[in-house]
């Protein structure tokens, strides 16, 4: 490990602190109390994930450092600060990278703070805003919650894939050690080689507006190229988990889970928006559209069973659904 990687980890670590005591015991900590307590987040769980608060200042982060010995430039070499425009005589300026928001802090499974996502306190945006990519710190390689997590998926033999901090947290503390979350983009394949050291099962589980279902389908790609068998679930009657397990039951997200579709039957629901074919050539459309990801299935039986499905599905027989999908996957070739 160089010294500036452990610098790196000395200011996330400081930084984390600093924000954590501001949202637990300062006065001026009051509006993330508030906002969290009005999410129900209580103080165990602002201290199991380290979340914060950072003030409505300019140079909250930047004096706390300066006590610690951290100079402003390397704040904002950790993520944390930003430069002003160019003064010509009063030398380099910094401000806080992070003001009036409440924090989630990322941990790595070691549970060092490697960056921050913030959130405002009302609806102004953007919503979130996440520590830049540095040198040590790139987001497409890391998951939120997997802190804890990683144990966690061990114990439930698969992970549980969302969208959001908040999500993460309220399926955590609702009795899912496994959930993680990806840092506010597609996921990717790092992601995807980084849950497959834990499991070779992850169940999707994304908001349910077309955003979310659109990266459930690339999600779910995402996933089986890197060799993990994909279920995706779609929760109605709430936006996303965490508002879901404010409106309903826990055993009634276990229903949700129960019926975990495969990658193939959801895209095969969305092709067909859940309405049976209206005709010959749509059905025909539709294994044209399923049959590059019925090719990838490597087990025959599982490949046999999507041949079944879309054969009952679509009242065909499966020895012409088979021959259609063979022959589709020679023309590629
Ligand atoms: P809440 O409103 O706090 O419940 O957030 P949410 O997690 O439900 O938000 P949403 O479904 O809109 O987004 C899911 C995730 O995408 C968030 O947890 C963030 O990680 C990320 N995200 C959302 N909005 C933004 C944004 O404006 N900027 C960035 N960088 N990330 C965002
Ligand atoms: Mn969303
Ligand atoms: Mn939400
Ligand atoms: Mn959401
Ligand atoms: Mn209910």
């Amino acid at each position: 490990k160089t010294r500036l990687r452990r610098r790196f980890e000395e200011i996330n670590e400081w930084a984390a602190n600093y924000y954590n005591n501001l949202l637990l015991k300062s006065p001026e900590g009051e509006p993330g109390r508030h906002y969290f307590k009005q999410r129900g987040i209580d103080f165990e769980t602002m201290n199991k994930f380290r979340l914060g608060y950072a003030p409505n200042r300019w140079d909250g982060l930047l004096e706390y450092m300066k006590t610690r010995g951290v100079q402003p430039h390397e704040v904002a070499e950790a993520g944390l600060a930003l430069e002003r425009g160019k003064p010509e005589k009063e030398g380099r300026q910094f401000y806080d990278r992070f003001r009036n928001r409440v924090l989630f802090s990322i941990l790595d499974r070691r549970n060092q703070p490697i960056a921050f996502g913030g959130r405002v306190l009302d609806d102004s945006a953007p919503k979130y805003l996440n520590s830049p990519e540095t040198t040590f710190f790139n987001k497409g390689h890391h998951l939120y919650g997997m802190h804890r997590a990683h144990q966690g998926i061990r114990e439930e033999g698969y992970a549980l894939l969302v969208e959001g901090y908040m999500d993460v947290i309220a399926l955590q503390n609702a009795g899912y050690p496994n959930a993680v979350a990806s840092l506010g983009t597609a996921l990717t394949r790092e992601q995807a080689n980084l849950l497959k050291k834990y499991t070779r099962r992850v169940v999707l589980l994304y908001d349910s507006d077309d955003a979310g279902i659109n990266a459930a389908l690339r999600g779910g790609e995402i996933l089986r190229d890197a060799g993990i068998q994909a279920e995706i679930i779609t929760l109605k009657g709430a936006k996303d988990p965490d508002e879901f397990l404010k409106k309903h039951r826990r055993e009634e997200l276990d229903e949700f889970l129960k019926q975990a579709a495969t990658f193939i039957e959801f895209k095969y629901r969305i092709l067909t928006h859940n309405q049976p074919p209206r005709n010959i050539l749509e059905k025909v459309e539709l294994v044209h559209k399923l049959a590059p990801d019925v090719i990838k299935v490597v087990s025959p039986v599982e490949r046999e069973g999507y041949e079944r499905f879309l054969s009952l599905e679509l009242g065909l027989t499966l020895e012409a659904i088979q021959r259609e999908i063979k022959s589709l996957g020679q023309k590629n070739h």
